[in-house]
């Protein structure tokens, strides 16, 4: 029997508050998406870290992010390596440096290693076959992959090889708005809900998640975006502010829709909360982005707030910077530190240890 917030909250919030007991409809989400009250949005806050370490502990998840290729095929409006952006250095690392970089992942204490790309042909699937393999074997780790909309052929071929999970973010449920920001391929359909189906019939964990506050993005639609993370019962769940990216489209706008969700820290808190409230025992890192736009408290806040994964970046400094899907990314690598010791003693002070072992989604705990 899945853990419900309803049964480790118990009577937090009054009447006069938006209650944080029970179902979790898109209308009692809608309303703490829009509570601004400082005293209430605590309880919000307190509500999801005790529904955290009830479902999945104290223990933080380090996942290593090896960020292997930054070329890419699509034209996302939000993306700052999207292929219209041509000022930008490419790179594809070898399976060399990706070893060395899982090898980085392991001294720091990470289960599992994260590998992230632009949709890249150029990642052939016999090839990134191989890596997953030499991977699982050397080190042991567990193996999330990252890589866009991939053909179900090759989603098959890598969990084969022994890929573990998948992230694939849908983005915004809001289809129209979906469709302006993220054309399709030339020649294909773009159904990421579809692919999160095909994860799961191959029996990957499946993650997915949203960037809060893209432009044109409304209340009622972040609403509907955190109730299907229930729907599709996501194993992992990733949120992060939009962060506008100068030389993409949507870095140049300036003026929101009617009832804009804005991108600040505080509303990307509110969904991570809400995330962890709607899926208790889902794994939910406190993302990059959010460390971007707060470089103070931005990784504390989300780990306070619901969320139970950091994801260090192991990829080599020189490649890093050119992952540039917006600007002035923050690396926890840097931030923490390089050391597993440094790590440890951050995440100390906010009563937090780091976990061992790969860091599966368990189910019902
Ligand atoms: N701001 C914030 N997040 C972004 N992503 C891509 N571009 C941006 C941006 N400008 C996120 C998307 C994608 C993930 C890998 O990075 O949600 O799924």
């Amino acid at each position: 029997m899945p853990l419900r917030a309803a049964d480790v909250v118990g009577t937090l919030g009054t009447d006069a508050d938006p209650p944080l007991t029970g179902e979790w409809s898109e209308a009692r989400i809608l309303r703490w998406l829009r509570e601004e009250d400082e005293p209430r949005l605590a309880t919000l806050w307190q509500a999801a870290d005790t529904v955290r370490r009830r479902a999945v502990g104290d223990a933080v998840h380090l996942r290593g992010l090896i960020e292997v290729s930054n070329h890419c095929a699509r034209t996302c409006a939000y993306c700052g390596i999207n292929v219209r952006n041509t000022a930008l250095r490419r790179y594809r690392m070898n399976h060399a440096e990706i070893m060395a970089s899982a090898r980085a992942a392991v001294d720091l204490g990470c289960g599992t290693v994260v590998m992230q790309a632009g949709e890249d042909d150029g990642i052939r699937a016999d090839w990134l076959a191989d890596v997953i393999r030499a991977i699982k074997a050397e080190y042991g780790l567990a193996v999330t992959l990252s890589l866009g909309e991939r053909l179900a052929d090759e989603l098959a071929g890598w969990r084969e090889a022994g890929a573990d999970r998948y992230l694939l973010r849908f983005e915004t449920s809001d289809a129209a708005l979906y469709a302006r920001i993220h054309p399709p391929r030339a020649g294909r359909t773009c159904d990421r809900f579809a692919i999160l189906g095909t994860l799961r019939a191959l029996g990957y964990e499946v993650g997915s998640g949203v960037m809060v506050g893209i432009p044109g993005q409304r209340y009622e639609s972040l609403a509907r975006d955190i109730r299907l993370f229930a729907e599709l019962d996501l194993d992992m769940i990733g949120v992060g502010p939009f962060v506008p990216h100068p030389a993409t489209p949507l870095g140049q706008v300036t003026e929101g829709a009617t009832d804009q969700v804005p991108n600040t820290a505080v509303m990307a808190c509110k969904v991570v909360a809400l995330a962890r409230l709607v899926r208790p025992d889902a794994n939910i890192p406190s993302t990059t982005a959010l460390a971007t736009i707060d470089r103070v408290g931005g990784y504390a806040a989300g780990l306070r707030c619901g969320a139970n994964v950091v994801m260090p970046n192991v990829t080599p400094a020189e490649y890093r910077r050119c992952y540039e899907i917006y600007p002035a990314k923050v690396c926890l690598h840097d931030e923490f530190t390089a050391t597993r010791a440094a790590l440890e003693e951050r995440l100390g002070r906010l009563g937090r240890h780091i976990a061992t072992g790969p860091g599966d989604c368990v189910r019902g705990c």
